[in-house]
């Protein structure tokens, strides 16, 4: 499944070809064509694989608009980092090299840094808790949904979709904080994570999504942190003996449009994006849990790896040591009254 590093540049090579072709169209980099402005084509690139949760969203949002639209709207998937990856997608959006992105909230730090917020660790206690907290109308929503730097960024939010929580993996058994001491974890580029991770005593270095398996196969980083379904999907489990299942965060994936192409649009193809984008939210959430709990399971049954679960007391000594220090840590770029909100609801003053 790994690509050598020839085939992913000969891949990225043709796709940018093509994407030089199709840019002559209409704004916002989407083709248009026929004779009222006919159809147009959204490039939707991502980094994991089609069979995650974000993989599988991405697939039913182009069914579903391709269908509304009578194939006026015509959806290209590029997974896997092929086309773009995390280190220069968020270019090709504003540029509109390509018209769709769904990276997790940590990947905007540079250009957004206040979506952090949904880096902050133990946000969640279970994925139960994640829609009233991020619900467009909520101030976490709010301040996604109405990010003023995306907006001034040519970048549109359509939709949260998510991957549940994050498990912690590395060679070593971990369940509390000290056993972390030493080693080095890679991290999505997000100053929240780094502060959470020397929080417990461990280094953290920002890496992206597609260096990741290599990374730890080489030793360049002992440990890492993601959902069960991109540890699978990515084979981490084969280099990494140890997981523990401490759900200490979020992997929230912000579906953005280029802006510009999306005014471009005739309003009622404008709706069928947007509703098409609202509906494969709804189908993110039901299927993210099951494509979780199958990959763990498939782990365990690899048995190249023991998955340990943090006791309740556990998890809470993790938890101690960044709640409420590393959230307060962000307050100014999170906003206070946000921070306020989210210890309120936690119990914590
Ligand atoms: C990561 O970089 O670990 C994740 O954000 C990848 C993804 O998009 O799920």
């Amino acid at each position: 499944m790994k690509r050598d590093k020839r085939t992913r540049v000969l891949i990225g090579a043709t796709a940018l070809a093509m994407v030089a072709v199709a840019g002559c169209g209409a704004r916002g980099g989407g083709t248009a064509s026929g004779a009222s402005g006919g159809t147009f084509e959204i490039k939707l690139a991502h980094v994991v694989t089609p069979n995650t949760p974000k993989g599988q969203a991405a697939a039913k949002f182009k069914e579903l608009v391709e269908q509304s639209s009578e194939g006026r709207i015509k959806v290209t998937i590029y997974p896997n980092s092929e086309l773009y990856g995390d280190k220069d997608e968020l270019q090709a959006l504003q540029s509109g090299a390509v018209q769709m992105l769904a990276p997790a909230s940590a990947k905007f730090t540079t250009i957004a840094p206040q979506l952090q917020v949904l880096d902050l660790p133990f946000l969640f206690d279970s994925v139960q808790d994640i829609p009233k907290i991020v619900a467009p109308d909520t101030t976490v929503g709010k301040s996604i949904f109405e990010n003023p730097q995306l907006a001034q960024k040519n970048t549109k939010v359509l939709a949260l979709w998510d991957n549940g929580l994050k498990q912690l993996s590395s060679n070593k058994k971990m369940t509390e904080p000290t056993d972390l001491k030493g080693l080095s974890f890679r991290i999505q580029p997000s100053d929240v994570l780094r502060s959470q991770f020397e929080a417990w005593g461990a280094a953290a270095t920002p890496l992206a999504f597609a260096e990741v398996y290599n990374a730890l196969q080489q030793g360049v980083v002992d440990g890492q942190e993601n959902p069960y379904s991109n540890i699978e999907s990515q084979k981490m489990q084969t280099v990494q003996k140890h997981i523990t299942e401490s759900n200490q965060g979020y992997i929230g994936y912000v579906l953005v449009i280029n802006d510009q192409f999306f005014k471009g649009l005739p309003a009622d193809l404008q709706q069928d994006v947007t509703d098409a984008a609202k509906a494969s939210a709804d189908f993110n959430r039901q299927v993210a849990a099951d494509l979780n709990t199958k990959a763990k399971q498939t782990i365990e049954e690899g048995g190249t790896t023991t998955i340990t679960t943090l006791t309740d007391a556990q998890r809470q000594t993790f938890k101690d040591a960044v709640v409420p220090k590393v959230w307060q840590q962000y307050a100014d770029v999170i906003g206070q009254p946000i921070i306020d909100d989210l210890l309120k609801q936690q119990g914590v003053s």
